[in-house]
C-alpha cells in the first residue's frame, strides 16, 4: 500500500537518504505537527508502505521477527522493543530510544519497504526510508 504525509524541516529536501539519525525521514498526516518541526512543508510518499499490524501479523511477521533479533543480536527485549510501533525504551540517554527508531525502519528496509508506521509524541507517524519521492508541499 502507499503512504502520503507531510515531513516539516528547516531546508528544503530533495531526496531522502540512508543516513543521519533514523535511515530516513519523519512524516506525519497533520501538516501543523509537521510545521511544528521546521516551517519548510514536504510530502512524502512512500510507494510501499508498512503497518504495524503486517509486520506483526502479517505474511512478513516471521521474517520481521527474525530481522528484529539479527538488528539486535540476539536481545530478545530490544528486539520486541523494535517490532512495538512506540519503541519503548528505559533509558535515560535520549538517543537510545532514537537508535531503536532507527532499528524499526531497517526492519522495514530489509523487507523491501519503503516506510513503516510508528508511534510518537504525533501518535501516528510513519518513517519513511530512501525509494519514497519527495516534494514541497507548497
Ligand atoms: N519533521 C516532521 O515532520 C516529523 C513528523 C513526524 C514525527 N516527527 C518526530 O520528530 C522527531 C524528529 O524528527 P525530524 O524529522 O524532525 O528530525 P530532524 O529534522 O531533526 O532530522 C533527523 C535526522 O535526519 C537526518 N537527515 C537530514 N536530511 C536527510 C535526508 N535527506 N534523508 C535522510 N535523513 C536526513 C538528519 O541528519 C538528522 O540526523 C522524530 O523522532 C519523530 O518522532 C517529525
Amino acid at each position: 500500500m502507499t503512504y502520503e504525509g507531510f515531513h516539516g524541516s528547516r531546508e528544503v529536501i530533495a531526496e531522502i537518504n540512508a543516513g543521519g539519525t533514523f535511515g530516513g525521514l519523519f512524516a506525519t498526516q497533520c501538516n501543523q505537527a509537521a510545521g511544528s518541526h521546521g516551517k519548510v512543508l514536504h510530502i512524502i510518499v512512500s510507494p510501499n508502505h508498512l503497518t504495524d499490524f503486517e509486520m506483526n501479523y502479517g505474511d512478513d511477521s516471521a521474517e520481521a521477527g527474525r530481522i528484529a533479533m539479527d538488528l539486535c543480536d540476539g536481545d530478545e527485549d530490544r528486539a520486541r522493543a523494535i517490532l512495538d510501533r512506540g519503541c519503548p525504551c528505559d533509558s535515560a540517554d535520549p538517543e537510545d530510544g532514537l537508535e531503536l527508531q532507527r532499528l524499526r525502519g531497517q526492519i522495514a528496509a530489509r523487507l523491501g519497504y519503503t516506510s513503516v508506521e510508528m508511534e510518537d509524541e504525533h501518535g501516528y507517524s510513519v518513517l519513511c526510508l530512501p525509494g519514497c519521492e519527495i516534494r514541497r508541499a507548497d
